[in-house]
């Protein structure tokens, strides 16, 4: 239907007839004004596809991340927890009460919506890493994506 009607609206003859300023123009002049009306329409299309993409929207590459086929706790979740929370949620520190440095504590929290809500600064919950800057888009995605997927403890 969308096809059709541009086809139309395309047609050099139908659009003559109905716009009259149209015929003081010659067909050659017509065609420039039609061929650099498809010119800007394609620059603007792939600029809007540039910042579409996803390294603009979320400060990752979608490559950095596509390396990551499986999620697992062994080689992502825990060293994302320890890079970033262990300092002050494990033995020793125990800050909040919360401890992310084992298998089912970390499950506990993400489980319970807390890990999620306080990484992604979600209203009600304490923004983590206290501070310091929000995780990457990356590691984000990797707890989500390990939540998703039951908290296994693979
Ligand atoms: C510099 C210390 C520090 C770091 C690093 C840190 N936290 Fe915390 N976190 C705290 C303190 C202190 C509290 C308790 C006070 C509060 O809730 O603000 C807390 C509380 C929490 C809570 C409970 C908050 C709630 O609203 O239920 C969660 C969940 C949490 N942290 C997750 C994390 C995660 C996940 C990381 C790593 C990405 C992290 N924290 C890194 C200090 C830290």
């Amino acid at each position: 239907m969308l096809e059709r009607n541009k086809i139309r609206l395309l047609s050099y003859e139908r659009i003559e007839n109905h716009l009259p300023y149209l015929k003081t123009l010659n067909s050659m002049q017509f065609k420039q004004i039609l061929i650099s009306g498809i010119l800007i329409a394609m620059i603007a299309s792939l600029s809007a596809c540039y910042y579409d993409s996803e390294e603009f929207l979320y400060g990752v590459t979608t490559q950095e991340c596509d390396t990551i086929t499986v999620v697992t706790y062994s080689a992502h979740v825990s060293s994302i927890l320890q890079k970033n929370c262990y300092a002050c949620h494990s033995q020793g520190s125990n800050l909040g009460n919360l401890l992310l440095d084992s298998y089912t504590t970390a499950r506990n929290a993400a489980n319970n919506g807390s890990m999620m809500g306080s990484v992604n600064h979600k209203a009600g919950y304490s923004p983590m890493p206290q501070g310091a800057p929000k995780l990457s888009s990356c590691d984000i995605q990797s707890l989500q994506a390990w939540l998703d997927d039951g908290t296994p403890n693979n």
